[in-house]
C-alpha cells in the first residue's frame, strides 16, 4: 500500500473522513501525539491497526470523538465525568467509563470499560466531525516503540501500513493524554498526562495516582492501564535516568558517559538546556528546559527517536522532579530505561 503525506486541506480532511468511514486507516496530529485511526464501531476496520502496529490485541484503544453529543451513545457519563469534561474537553484527558453495547470487543479488548477522549488540535476535530463517527486511535508508532509527534515520525515506522498521513506539524504536548480511571471508586490516574492531578483536583474532591505508574509492574500482576504492561518508549540503546542533587548528576552522567566512551560505545548526555554548558568533552543533546517543563514533554520522544537514527548505545539522561507535568514526563523516561534509575 502506498502511504500519502497530505498537508490539512479541507480536500484532505474530507478525503481521510471518507476513508475512515470506508473502514481504512489514517493518521492524524492531535495535540498529544499521533493518532493512528480506525472507525471505531467497525469490528472490520479495528483489527487493522494492530496489525499496522504489531500491537497486541488485549491492549485497548482510545475512542475519540469531536462533539459531546457523540460521548452518549458509546458509555454511561455521571456527574463527577461530565465535570471533568465540560474542565478539560477539548483536550489532553482521556476518561475510562463503562462501555455501552456498541462498542465491539476488538477495540476495548473486550473490557466492561472503553477510553473516551475528545482531542483539541483543530484537525483532529475537524476530521472527527467530518467522518461523524468515533474513531479508535492509539498512537500511530510502531508498538514499543517512542510514540510519533511529528508526521516524519509516522511515516519511519508504517510507511505503507496505511493510506493516509494528515501532516499538521509537530505535536503541542508531546506525551500521550492523561488517562483517568472513572470506574473506580475515586477517580485514579493510570497514566499521567498534560492534565495533571492537581488539575483533576481543581475539579474533583478526590483523586489519585494509580502507584504502578511510577514503578515496574510485578510478576503476575494484572495492568490497570493494559498498555502500562509492556516494554515502551524504549531507544534501541540503553538508556540510564540520573537523579539527584544538579551538580551530582552532572558528574554522574560525565563520568559515566567518559567510561561508555573508553569501552567504544556511542554515548551520549540528554540535558536540560540550562545544564548542557556544563558538561565538558561530552556530546549533549537538549531536552528541553528545567523552567518550562512542556518542553520537555514535548521533546523527549523526538530526542529518544534521534537517538536511534545516530546509533547512540548508550544515554545518560538527567531525571526531572515527579510534580506537575514533571510526573508524565518521568513515567515516560522510567520506562524509556527500563527501570534503570541511578538515585546519587
Ligand atoms: O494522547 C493519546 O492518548 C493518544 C492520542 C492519539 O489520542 N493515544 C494513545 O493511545 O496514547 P494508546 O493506545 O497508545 O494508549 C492508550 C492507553 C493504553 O495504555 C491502554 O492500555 C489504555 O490507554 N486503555 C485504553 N482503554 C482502556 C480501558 N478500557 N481500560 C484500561 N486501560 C485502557
Ligand atoms: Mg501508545
Amino acid at each position: 500500500m502506498q502511504t500519502r503525506v497530505l498537508k490539512p486541506s479541507e480536500e484532505a480532511i474530507a478525503e481521510a473522513a471518507q476513508l475512515l468511514r470506508q473502514g481504512e486507516l489514517v493518521a492524524f496530529p492531535t495535540e498529544t501525539v499521533y493518532g493512528l485511526g480506525a472507525n471505531a464501531l467497525d469490528p472490520e476496520a479495528v483489527p487493522k491497526i494492530f496489525a499496522a502496529k504489531g500491537r497486541p490485541n488485549d491492549n485497548p484503544l482510545i475512542v475519540h470523538v469531536g462533539t459531546f453529543a457523540a460521548v452518549e451513545p458509546l458509555c454511561y457519563v455521571d456527574e463527577r465525568a461530565r465535570n471533568l469534561m465540560d474542565a478539560f474537553w477539548p483536550g489532553p484527558l482521556t476518561m475510562l467509563l463503562p462501555k455501552k453495547s456498541v462498542i465491539p470487543a476488538v477495540t476495548n479488548a473486550g473490557l466492561p470499560s472503553v477510553a473516551i477522549r475528545m482531542p483539541s488540535h483543530p484537525v483532529a476535530l475537524k476530521l472527527l466531525r467530518a467522518c461523524g463517527v468515533p474513531v479508535a486511535a492509539p498512537s500511530a508508532n510502531t508498538s514499543g516503540r517512542p510514540s510519533p509527534t511529528t508526521a516524519a515520525h509516522v511515516m519511519d515506522d508504517l510507511n505503507g501500513k496505511l493510506s493516509l498521513i494528515l501532516d499538521g506539524g509537530a505535536c503541542e504536548v508531546g506525551l500521550e493524554s492523561t488517562v483517568v480511571d472513572m470506574t473506580a471508586v475515586v477517580p485514579t490516574i493510570v497514566r499521567p498526562g498534560g492534565v495533571t492531578l492537581e488539575m483533576l483536583l481543581t475539579v474533583l474532591t478526590e483523586a489519585s495516582v494509580a502507584d504502578s505508574v511510577m514503578r515496574p509492574l510485578r510478576k503476575d500482576e494484572k495492568a490497570i492501564s493494559p498498555g502500562m504492561m509492556y516494554r515502551h518508549y524504549a531507544p534501541k540503546g540503553q538508556l540510564t535516568l540520573v537523579k539527584g542533587e544538579p551538580d551530582r548528576v552532572r558528574e554522574v552522567c560525565q563520568s559515566l558517559y567518559e567510561q561508555a566512551v573508553a569501552g567504544g560505545k556511542k554515548a551520549r548526555v540528554l540535558a536540560f538546556e540550562e545544564h548542557v554548558s556544563q558538561y565538558v568533552g561530552c556530546k549533549t543533546l537538549t531536552i528541553g528546559s528545567l523552567a518550562r517543563p512542556e518542553t520537555i514533554a514535548r521533546e523527549l520522544f523526538a530526542a529518544l527517536r534521534r537517538m536511534d537514527d545516530e546509533g547512540v548505545e548508550v544515554m545518560l539522561c538527567e531525571a526531572v522532579a515527579s510534580e506537575g507535568i514533571g510526573l508524565a514526563i518521568m513515567n515516560r523516561m522510567c520506562r524509556a530505561a527500563a527501570f534503570h534509575v541511578l538515585e546519587v
